[in-house]
Formats: C-alpha cells, sequence, structure tokens
C-alpha cells in the first residue's frame, strides 16, 4: 500500500521513525509529511532515513523544483494516516484550513484517512477536541482510539499513542464502521445508583459509567438516535446523546420506563442496585446517638425485568450480568429469570476489567443458546460487537415471516 503518514507536534512524534520501518517491514511504501511543530520532536532527515524517500516539511517544497504537488501526491497515496494527530491538526482537518503542507494535502487526498490522536487525557476530553473527532468521523474518516497508560507529561490516562502494531493492523484492515443504525431509537443506561442513607451519606457500587458510555457513543457513531439515562458518574457525555441523569434505582427506574416503549431496543448497563435503605433519615444520623445501628434494606425496583415485561415493549432488551464466579451459568439463568433477548455477563471480580477499566471480556448469551465470548478488548470495540447482536436480532424481527407475505 502507498502510505502517506502525516505526523504533527505532538511529543508522540518521536515515535514515528519507528512506525515507518515497521510500515515498510510490512511491505509498505512510505512517504511523510511533518508539520513544523512535529519537527520540534523529530528530526526530518531520521525519518528520511528510514523511508527511503525525502520529507515534506514546507507547504511550498522547493521553488526551483515546482514546489509539493499535492495533486501528484494525492494521485500516488492509498491512504492518508495522521500519527500522532494533535488537537491543533484534528481541528484543520474537522474545519478545511490548509495552511501547512500536511493539512493542505488532507485537503487534496481523496482515499481512506485514519486518525491515530495523542495527547494529554484532558485536552482528548476536551468538548471541541470530541466534537471535532466526531465530525471526522462522520465523514469517514477512522480514528484509532488512544491507549490508556502513561503519558508523556507524567499524568496516567488516556491519550498514548497505540503501539505501531495496532496501528498497522488497523490500516490493513477494512473494518469502517458505517450508519447502520440510522432510524434506529436506542436507550441505553449507564453508571451506578445511589441509594440515600440519610441527607450526606448513600449505598453505592464501583461503576464508572464507561461501559454504558461506550455503548451509547458508538450506537450514536452508526446512526442511532440515543438516549443515555446515566446514573452520578465523572466522564463526559458523547455527542449527539440525549442524557437523562438520575441519582436513584427509583429515579432510574423512573426514566426507563417512561421512555422505553419508544424505542426499538434498550441496553441495561448500569449497575442498578438491588437493594435500597427501607427508610431514608431526614437529618444526618448522629454518630453520638448511636453506639451500633442497622439499616433495614429492601428490593430495589428491578428495571430490567419490569420493561421485559411491557406491553408494547422494545424490541430488543439487552441485559448485563455483573458476576464473579460462573459467568456463563449465572448469564444464561438471567436471561431466562429476567424475559430479555440477550445477556452481556462480564467477571466483575478481575481488576483489569469490568467496573471501572477501559476493557472489557464479556460471554453474549441469546435465547437460542447461542453463546459468544469476546476475549478482552476496549469498551468501545465490545460495545460494537454488542450493538452487531441487538441489530441482528432488530433485523430479524423486522423481517415479515413467510406466513405473513401469504396472501389469500
Ligand atoms: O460502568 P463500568 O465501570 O464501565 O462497569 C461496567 C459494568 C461492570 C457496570 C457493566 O459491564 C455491567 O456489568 N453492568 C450491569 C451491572 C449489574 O447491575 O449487573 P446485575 O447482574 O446485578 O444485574 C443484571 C441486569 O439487571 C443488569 O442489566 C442491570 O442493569 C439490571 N438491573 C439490576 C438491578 C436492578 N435493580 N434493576 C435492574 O434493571
Amino acid at each position: 500500500m502507498n502510505v502517506l503518514l502525516g505526523v504533527s507536534g505532538g511529543i508522540a512524534a518521536y515515535k514515528t521513525p519507528d512506525l515507518v520501518r515497521r510500515l515498510r517491514d510490512a511491505g509498505h511504501d512510505v512517504r511523510t509529511i511533518l508539520t513544523t511543530n512535529a519537527t520540534r520532536f523529530v528530526s526530518p532527515l531520521s525519518i528520511a532515513a528510514v523511508s527511503a524517500h525525502g520529507v515534506i516539511t514546507d507547504q511550498w517544497g522547493d521553488p526551483s523544483r515546482g514546489g509539493v504537488d499535492h495533486v501528484e501526491l494525492a494521485r500516488w497515496a492509498d491512504v492518508l494516516l495522521i500519527a500522532p494527530a494533535t488537537a491543533n491538526t484534528i481541528a484543520k482537518l474537522a474545519t478545511g484550513i490548509a495552511d501547512d503542507a500536511l493539512s493542505t494535502y488532507a485537503v487534496a487526498h481523496r482515499g481512506r484517512v485514519i486518525l491515530a490522536p495523542a495527547m494529554n487525557s484532558f485536552m482528548l476530553d476536551h468538548v471541541t477536541v470530541r466534537h471535532n473527532l466526531r465530525i471526522l468521523e462522520d465523514r469517514g474518516i477512522e480514528v484509532i482510539e488512544p491507549d490508556t497508560g502513561l503519558l508523556a507529561c507524567g499524568d496516567e490516562g488516556r491519550g498514548r499513542l497505540p503501539d505501531p502494531e495496532v496501528i498497522i493492523a488497523r490500516l490493513q484492515s477494512r473494518n469502517v464502521v458505517g450508519r447502520d443504525l440510522e432510524g434506529i431509537r436506542i436507550l441505553i443506561t449507564a453508571g451506578p445508583t445511589r441509594e440515600a442513607i440519610d441527607p450526606v451519606r448513600y449505598m453505592t457500587n464501583r461503576s464508572s459509567g464507561r461501559m454504558g458510555y461506550a455503548l451509547a457513543e458508538a450506537a450514536s457513531r452508526r446512526g442511532a438516535s440515543v438516549i443515555l439515562v446515566s446514573g452520578p458518574v465523572e466522564i463526559a457525555p458523547p455527542v449527539d446523546v440525549r442524557v437523562e441523569r438520575v441519582t436513584s434505582a427509583s429515579e432510574m427506574r423512573d426514566a426507563v420506563i417512561a421512555l422505553a416503549p419508544e424505542q426499538d431496543a434498550v441496553i441495561m448497563a448500569a449497575a442498578v442496585a438491588d437493594f435500597t435503605p427501607e427508610v431514608v433519615s431526614g437529618s444526618k444520623i448522629k454518630k453520638d446517638a448511636h453506639e451500633r445501628f442497622s439499616i433495614d434494606f429492601v428490593k430495589a425496583p428491578d428495571i430490567v425485568s419490569e420493561l421485559a415485561a411491557l406491553k408494547p415493549r422494545p424490541g430488543v432488551v439487552v441485559a448485563f450480568a455483573a458476576e464473579t464466579n460462573d459467568l456463563e451459568n449465572n448469564a444464561k439463568s438471567k436471561l431466562a429469570a429476567k424475559g430479555v433477548d440477550l445477556v452481556v455477563g462480564n467477571d466483575v471480580s478481575r481488576t483489569d476489567i469490568g467496573f471501572d477499566s477501559p476493557d472489557n471480556e464479556v460471554v453474549i448469551v441469546g435465547r437460542d443458546g447461542d453463546l459468544t465470548r469476546l476475549g478482552k478488548a476496549s469498551k468501545r470495540e465490545i460495545a460494537h460487537a454488542i450493538l452487531d447482536q441487538t441489530r441482528a436480532l432488530l433485523n430479524q424481527r423486522r423481517t415479515p415471516s413467510r406466513e405473513e407475505h401469504t396472501v389469500g
């Protein structure tokens, strides 16, 4: 493949000579454009040495040789890969600004574009950056999810440039997310609930909301109209998603039951309390008044069971099963007990998946006994796989049976 590598000015630019070398090892021809800021982090000479081509750093090129021919370059390149893609370059691409060699080339390029954003998590989560990425993804530009780990600034978080193998695997796959959920309405729940004990104390759980938010973001990117009913979490809501914020299990129940009849599918990723204090003290429980005290808990509303029994009911209802042992059998039992169409089981005793982790590993159980095991992957990838199965069920239900076709 002819790969035009665009390098913009982030610290991760220093990794690009290795990326170029590995791209060439994988059989690709690589030409490179560096922004002026990228040249602060990596020398054009080191990239030229490994790519066996000159490196473009100036929009105007060498006037004595006729400058840079963007159109000729665009004819040559099969793919424009920008790694690392900084907030500035992402913004230029989203708005069509063409004021340097890379952004000018991007406007001339007609083929596939892949971005590998890399920056500090605060920047990555900024509404402008997320909005610009969303604009680009809606145009069909592929965005490789940044890695999580130690960042150049010393912070821990999301924003690292993925390893060259991940970037090259994406380049070599043609697995582009399409808008196959257009016209579908999906309600997704996310996060924990908080069950009040008194005005200052509550009972909750370790859910961060990441799984549900990943589902909402993925569904929205695929064109679905998404409502996210969210418990209290600290992550920013996805763009173009209606968010209904709730606190307790009973508030989540009211929101879900009110909105569900109009939905094609509901996915319950929230970690809803199973029990709630029977009596909530109206004033702060004073420690001096008790040597010990106990709280009576009663069952919280079982939202997903109520939802599955609604008439009319959403076409597809998906429950999660948070288990610490015997995952598959417990997921199968929940499918039957709750009357849902799919159950996504995950092991919440592990620290590398499940609660408050960027990754998950799940088993998806269907009514027909089908069982899909998904190895450890980002919650975003798991979300897409769950949506694939949800969409397949919706399609089955929308396809009229043979009897319905028979007339007279
Ligand atoms: O939020 P993260 O940090 O990303 O973590 C993700 C997750 C671990 C929370 C998620 O993947 C998950 O497993 N969510 C379901 C958690 C849960 O409550 O599981 P459960 O097995 O206790 O409940 C089964 C199903 O019934 C779930 O779909 C749940 O939403 C639903 N439920 C539970 C209790 C209740 N009162 N009403 C419900 O509808």
